[in-house]
């Protein structure tokens, strides 16, 4: 058994990141500046992005995404039950309606036929104003089928790539730029246990007017195009044109940014690495379902979420993770779907089994550590560890 705990998702970082950001803060230019527009270009190009915008979370990517389309009040979003919260909170903020959707028994992505009825079914006097779908773990969700039904309503598609770079579906890279007809915009999020990190930290990338009108609402609404303001003769001189938010990226956090995605493709490398041996080691175990990996997509393997078939083993997914920190490995869980917290609850009157999909399976997943720092042996620690855990659990209900 391990004498450390094995953490969850530490930041992976090395003398790269330390090196960059002590060049920023030499230059003396701290906030966003150089560094922040040269990540959003190495990050645009890395994943073949028309536009990108540098903000300080997925969250404000996501907000921004909505902001820069318009939707508000009177429009409907719709989005995954089995879902982190911020989406659907900012969908809120703007004043629309967020619908909740049942997802895919497989992927756990969200499921188009459920989107396909939710968006049949508005109430009188509302417009389906975009899709939010989430690329869940960083398998990408079934695009072409959600793409399909925004065509047919004349929405937007606001991807959630928080859990998917580097992800590809259909050999178009997540967040590429791509013909569809609908406007196409995707969030990522660099927060401090993503696949890059900035510590706190988002992208959004879409088509440039889009972008850009983000970009002026991520701060202030201050319009800094150079012709709409007699900067030379008046430095100080600046308008806010529209409503705003503070948004943007520090070239601090540019910095880290910077040195994370040029390591990415190594690290993206050993994610889909530990995830062929956690496979290979679980996939013969009745106790388990190991997550799915449709063909045609490229996963990140940002999360790697086993699921427990809990009826069985006898053991509740409580006591497999409590287990599991017993031998010093820590796990998680991803997620507790949004219409099962209070929030949700109390505004929407939601119960459980809504979206039994989502209700059921959250019941049975188990995230387990998956991040490049991780050695073979951690990695074997894992398995020896769950393996231990399920051959006991044998053991004892055969003598029960
Ligand atoms: C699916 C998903 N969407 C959005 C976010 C929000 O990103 P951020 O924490 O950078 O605001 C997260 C998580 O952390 C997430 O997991």
């Amino acid at each position: 058994m391990r004498d450390k705990l094995l953490p969850f998702a530490p930041p992976v970082l090395g003398e790269e990141e330390i090196a960059e950001v002590a060049a920023a803060l030499r230059s003396g230019w701290i906030t966003t500046g150089p560094r922040t527009h040269l990540f959003e270009q190495n990050f645009a190009e890395f994943t073949g992005a028309a536009a990108a915008l540098a903000v300080n979370s997925g969250t404000a990517a996501l907000h921004l995404a909505l902001v820069s389309l318009g939707v508000g009040k009177g429009g409907v979003v719709i989005a995954p039950a089995m879902n982190f919260c911020s989406g659907v909170q900012a969908i809120e903020q703007t004043g629309a309606r967020a619908v909740l959707v049942d997802v895919d028994r497989e992927t756990l992505n969200i499921d188009p036929a459920e989107v396909d009825r939710a968006a049949r079914s508005l109430r009188s006097g509302e417009r389906l104003a975009a899709i939010m779908p989430v690329h869940i773990y960083g398998h990408p969700c079934d695009r072409a089928s959600l793409i399909a039904i925004a065509r047919q309503h004349g929405c937007a598609l606001i991807e959630d790539a928080a859990h998917a770079l580097p992800a590809s579906y259909e050999g178009t890279m997540i967040g590429a730029a791509e013909e569809t007809g609908i406007p196409i915009l995707t969030a990522f999020s660099f927060y401090a246990t993503k696949n890059l990190t900035t510590g706190e930290g988002g992208m959004l990338t879409g088509p440039p007017d889009l972008i850009q009108e983000a970009r002026v609402r991520s701060l202030h609404g201050i319009d800094e195009d150079p012709l709409s303001r007699d900067s030379r003769s008046a430095p100080w001189f600046y308008e806010v044109t529209r409503p705003g938010f503070k948004y943007n990226m520090a070239d601090i956090q540019a910095a880290i940014g910077l040195a994370q995605l040029a390591k990415l493709p190594g690290f993206a490398a050993r994610h889909a690495e530990i995830a062929a041996r956690y496979n290979e080691a679980f996939a013969a175990f009745e106790e388990f379902r190991i997550p799915a990996c449709r063909s045609g997509i490229v996963h990140s393997w940002h999360i790697y979420a086993l699921r427990l078939n809990i009826d069985p083993p006898g053991f509740t997914r409580g006591e497999f993770i409590a287990e599991l920190r017993r031998r010093n490995i820590a796990a998680s869980v991803h997620f507790i779907p949004v219409h099962m917290h209070p929030w949700w609850k109390e505004t929407h009157g939601s119960e459980p089994d809504d979206f039994p999909v989502a209700h059921r399976e959250f019941r049975r997943l188990v995230s387990l550590p998956i991040y490049p720092a991780m050695s073979d042996r951690d990695v074997e620690d894992v398995i020896e560890a769950v393996t231990a855990i399920v051959h006991e659990n044998r053991n004892a209900a055969a003598t029960a």
